[in-house]
Formats: C-alpha cells, structure tokens, sequence
C-alpha cells in the first residue's frame, strides 16, 4: 500500500538527463506565471491559434495540428479509435511499442504483432511482408523506441505503408519529435505525435498530434471515434474558434508558446543537427567505456541505452551521481535496469552539457 509522503518546499535541484522530462529553459517556466484568463476569451484564440500555426511551421508540414492537454498516451488510444475498424498491425520491439499494441488490444481491435527482440529496428520488409498477407486498417509503430535506445526507419517503413492506400500509418514520435527532423508530409504519415516533456523541452501536460487530410476523412467516417481525441472535434473546434473544446492547461500552453519561438528561431534542421552531434558524443563514450545496446545503425539520436558491459552497479552510480554531481539519469527499463542505463540527451541540452554528465558518471563509476 502506497503510503503519503508528504512534498515539502526542500528538494534541490537537479539537472535532467532523463529520456523525459528534460530541462526548460527559465524563461519557458517564468512563461507559466500569468494570471489566469477564460479558455473562451479573445485571448486564449490569440495564445492556441499562435501555438498551432508556429509548431505547423516548425515542423514544416501542411497537415493540421491538434494540442492536447493530456500524456502522449492520449493520441495511442485517439488515433486507435479513430481509424482503426478491425485490425492493426503493431511491430513490438521495446516497452512502448508492446505498450501501443496493448492500448488497442483494450480497445477491442485485433492486433496482429510483429515481435523483434529489444534492441533491434523494424524492418520495412517485414512491414511489407504482412500488408501483402493482410488487409489493416492501420499501422502503428514507435519511431524512437525509448526503452531501448532505438532508431525505427520510420521513413521508409513509411513508404511502404503508403503502397497500400487503404492503411493508414500511426507514429509514435513521442520522445524524439523535435530533436530528430522527419518530413512528415514525404513518407506516407497519417498522424505523428509527442509529449512537450521530451525534445521539445516544454513541461508535460501536452500532448500533438498532425492529421493527414486522409486520417480526417477517415473518422468522418466511423461513429466509433474518441469523443476527446477525436480529429473532427479539435480540428473543427478550430476551424471555427481558434480554441480547443475543452478547458486546456493555460499555464502549459503560456510556455508552449515562448519555447516554440525559441525552437523556430533555432530552426528544426539546426536542432536536428545539435542532436545528431550530443548523440554522436554520448555513442563515442559509450564504446569507449561500455558498449551500445541498440543494434548497429540504429541508435537513437535523443536518447542513447548504453550496454553495461563493465558489470558497474547502475542504481548505486545513478543515485550517487544524483546525490553528489544533481544530475539525473536513467537505468535500464524494466528488467534491462542493471544491464543498460540510458542518457537522455534532448532538448535544450548540448555537448558541452552533456560532456558534464559524462565526466560525472566517469568520476562515480571510476572509469
Ligand atoms: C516512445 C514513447 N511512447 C509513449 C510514451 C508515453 O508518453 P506520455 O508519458 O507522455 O504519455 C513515452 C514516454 O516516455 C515514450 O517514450
């Protein structure tokens, strides 16, 4: 039985190097700290119709965007509901592709998996293989497979979908949007979504979704769609008032706001690329010392899952680098949790910072 306890006004603070939530910029939090306004008033028209239009551009894509107050959960179970009549088809390669095929299957849907060992990548041949078996009415994968540190080719797995026109293609790009660029509008995607705690370096609370004009049409014409999540609700909400339907976090979408100009100034192609090179540091230290867990050549560009090949006591240096150095990272997940630890390196982090991190698990671990 969980027992209270209580929060006080003392913790210290900590540097995140987590794969989510990651560090925000303090103008992003100060953002926060605004008197509160009505979710109906001009106001809030200017704040979501601003948010909506800026993520459009950063991500460079004619598809629409819906903002979502909820976990990046929420779009699992709305883009299921959504589009999928019958039968789905899932690639499970880590925890959170296994956990997308589990939403659908308490959803009701048949859900046909293709199983791959964790650590390893989808394979768009194995995706191909199935839809010429099968007839799906959609496809969902995880683009960054967070618990094991991998790299889906999403795009071309994404091509391949797009030869059969009757499936649509479901991402889960929820802990590498932002820090990894995909042309969305280039490879066949139906709806992509993220949570703003990962590299979009916001605080969590919101979830984005883009919506093909095909994904549209498609729950016009179901009746078995989500109320909440639904494509046409939000999007027409939108259409109409430059609101959402419901009352959203205000605070959240105040930061929202300030970090997405800040990402527009930086632009997505620079940020691509400040990721590419603290993923191409992390991996170098980590052949160094350890080794890597994913398979070769598809290693993560926002989180890196180090093999522990040197057999250190993960917990015991995660906590101590926390006590010692206020800089937190992750274990292995689940039952990985002594066998690999992951380095989150998204966001608003940089070598330099990332570098710091380094040199604190070096000193602990003794390397
Ligand atoms: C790949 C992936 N999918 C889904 C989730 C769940 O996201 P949220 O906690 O925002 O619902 C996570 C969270 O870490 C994730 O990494």
């Amino acid at each position: 039985m969980t027992k209270k306890s209580e929060y006080t006004d003392d913790y210290r603070d900590k540097t995140l190097y987590l794969p989510g939530p990651t560090e925000v910029r303090d103008d992003v939090i100060e953002a926060m700290a605004e008197p509160m306004f009505g979710h109906r008033m001009d106001r809030m028209t200017d704040l979501y119709t601003t948010i909506v239009e800026d993520t459009k551009e950063f991500l460079d894509t004619d598809q629409d965007v819906i903002i979502l107050t909820a976990s990046g959960t929420e779009f699992w179970e709305s883009t299921t509901l959504n589009l999928v009549e019958d039968d789905m088809l899932v690639p499970t390669s880590g925890a959170f592709s296994e956990r997308q095929a589990n939403v659908a299957d308490r959803l009701g849907k048949n859900v046909d998996r293709i199983e791959y060992e964790w650590g390893k990548a989808v394979k768009p041949e194995d995706i191909r293989a199935k839809l010429d078996e099968n007839d799906y009415d959609a496809v969902g994968a995880v683009m960054n497979e967070t618990s094991t540190g991998v790299r889906n080719p999403i795009e071309e797995i994404g091509d391949v979908v797009d030869e059969y026109p009757d499936t649509y293609f479901v991402v889960d790009a929820i802990s590498c949007l932002g820090g990894d660029y995909i042309d969305i509008d280039e490879h066949g995607i139906d709806a992509i979504f993220t949570s703003t705690q990962k590299a979009f370096a916001m605080p969590p609370g919101l979830a984005v979704c883009t919506v093909s004009e095909e994904a549209y049409e498609r729950e016009l014409s179901k009746d078995s769609a989500s109320w909440y999540g639904g494509f046409q609700r939000c999007l027409d909400y939108y259409d109409r008032k430059g609101q959402t339907h419901s009352t959203p976090a205000i605070p959240i979408m105040l930061a929202y706001r300030k970090q997405m100009k800040h990402m527009l100034e930086e632009t997505h192609e620079e940020r691509d690329k400040r990721h590419q090179e603290m993923a191409e540091y992390t991996r170098d230290w980590a052949r160094e010392h350890f080794g890597l867990f994913p398979e070769e050549g598809y290693e993560s560009q926002t989180v890196t899952c180090i093999e522990n090949t040197q057999g250190i006591d993960v917990a015991e240096t995660v906590e101590t680098v926390s006590e010692e150095y206020d800089m937190v990272f992750s274990s292995g997940y689940g039952d990985l949790s002594e066998e690999s630890f992951r380095i989150g390196h998204m966001g608003e982090h940089t070598v330099e910072s990332i570098t710091e991190l380094t040199d604190a698990i070096e000193d602990v671990a003794g390397l």
